[in-house]
């Protein structure tokens, strides 16, 4: 039997980390949605439409990734389009009390559904997307963080010339 995992998330803006995490759970199981959280109570910097166009720009040669948003509980999402897993990342212990809260959560809502965690390579461990806005705003490079098209559009947001 197929097993379908939802890798979920803000990502505003995807990093060079969730995408690694992306490939890793591609690796591991036979098709993976990466949802986007559309009725978050933070305002998010990129609307969902642009957040779905450059996680689809950065997936592309993925065969068993797609791309979808969702709103409500993310249990009810999961268990919609037939899928078993949440895939989460941990980067670092500061990360596990909330993931570990969620994913608990999660089992009492559901239990059609396993929470799995993913560790991201090392070199992603400090990266998030909140840092990487901040930065970007105040004119700092960023690449290397993102991929070159969340770059570019980070860049207009902020109205910052693009790095050569
Ligand atoms: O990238 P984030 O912001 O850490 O992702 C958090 C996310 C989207 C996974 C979480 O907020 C979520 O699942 N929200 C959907 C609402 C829900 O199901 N809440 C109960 C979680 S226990």
């Amino acid at each position: 039997m197929e097993t379908r995992a939802v890798y979920p998330g803000s990502f505003d803006p995807v990093t060079n980390g969730h995408i690694d995490l992306i490939q890793r759970s591609a690796a591991l199981f036979d098709h993976v949605v990466v949802a986007i959280l559309g009725n978050a109570e933070k305002t998010p910097l990129f609307s969902v439409e642009e957040r779905i166009d450059m996680l689809e720009e950065a997936i592309r040669d993925l065969r068993n990734v797609s791309v979808a948003s969702f709103e409500g509980l993310l249990v009810d999402f999961v268990e919609k389009i037939g899928a078993s897993v949440i895939v989460r990342g941990i980067r670092a212990v500061s990360d596990y009390e909330y993931e570990l809260q969620m994913a608990l959560m999660n089992r009492r809502l559901s239990n059609k559904v396993e929470t799995v965690f993913m560790l991201p390579a090392e070199s992603y461990s400090f990266l998030s997307s909140k840092l990487v806005k901040e930065i970007a705003q105040l004119g700092g490079k960023i690449t290397g963080f993102v991929p070159a098209g969340v770059e570019k559009r980070l860049c207009r947001k902020y109205r910052i010339q693009i790095p050569s």
